[in-house]
């Protein structure tokens, strides 16, 4: 199972305790470990995680700078954490515009967790979906071949992603807003989508299991017909035909 989690409202978290937003995303941090932790325990197979969008650029220096700083902590510091728990950490997104030293930080736990056989995490950091898909088109068109195949080895690869990116099959987004915001359009084709008022900083383990729950109660038709209607058809198609 894939899911994906748009992190929000560090910001509010942290305006309604009169603190600066930075402590909203220290605060998120704190959370990122209690997710990573809970989707184990759940047997996730793949968690992605969007800590900074491309969009994320145009926020105050200060904040940005922040923010890089804790990721380049947590991979600093988590790494330890996943190789116990054999998570495998991927970052996608784009690299060429991240400082060397959280270039550097992305490969030293992409390398020290690469053979780690349980759940695979990804960090979307300075990731866009659609620079992500145009880049991909770009390459197919250099190659002057474009097959469904094809397509999804160059998105991995325009991502970094380790391995063909998994079709997402729940998509959570906390902090109250109904949106996408640029993350994983391709895969999200069919996930189901979850949206939940609480901010990022208070998602806890039993709202993340909550929303789990709710998945497997959700009927995932891909464009079919659910199963029962699907036997009420075949036996109906069985009657008329005799
Ligand atoms: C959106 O909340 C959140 C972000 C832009 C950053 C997410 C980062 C973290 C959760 C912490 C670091 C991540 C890892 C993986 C260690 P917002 O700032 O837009 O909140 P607002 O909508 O309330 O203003």
């Amino acid at each position: 199972m894939h899911v994906a989690i748009i992190m929000d409202g560090n910001g509010r978290w942290a305006a309604r305790r009169h603190l600066p937003r930075t402590a909203g995303h220290r605060a998120g941090a704190k959370a990122v470990d209690a997710i990573v932790a809970a989707a184990v325990r759940q047997r996730v197979g793949t968690l992605t995680l969007y800590a900074f969008s491309a969009a994320n650029w145009s926020r105050p220096t200060g904040e940005v700078s922040a923010l890089f700083t804790l990721l380049r902590r947590h991979l600093l510091t988590q790494t330890r954490r996943c190789l116990e728990q054999s998570v495998r950490i991927n970052v996608i997104g784009r690299r060429d515009r991240l400082s060397a030293d959280l270039r550097q930080s992305i490969e030293h736990s992409e390398r020290a967790t690469a053979d780690c056989p349980g759940m695979r995490l990804r960090i979307a950091i300075d990731y866009s979906a659609q620079h992500s898909l145009i880049e991909t088109c770009r390459r197919l068109q250099a190659e002057n071949s474009l097959d469904r195949s094809r397509f999804i080895e160059r998105l991995a690869e325009v991502d970094h992603a380790v391995g063909p990116s998994p079709e997402v099959d729940l998509l959570i987004r906390t902090g109250g807003e109904k949106r996408l915001s640029d993350f994983l359009l391709w895969e999200c084709a069919y996930a189901e989508l979850y949206f939940v008022e609480c901010l990022w900083p208070d998602f806890a383990a039993p709202a993340f299991e909550q929303a789990l729950a709710e998945y497997t109660r959700r009927d995932r038709r891909f464009g079919g017909i659910d199963a029962c209607a699907a036997a009420g058809a075949a036996a109906a198609g069985i009657s008329r035909n005799g």
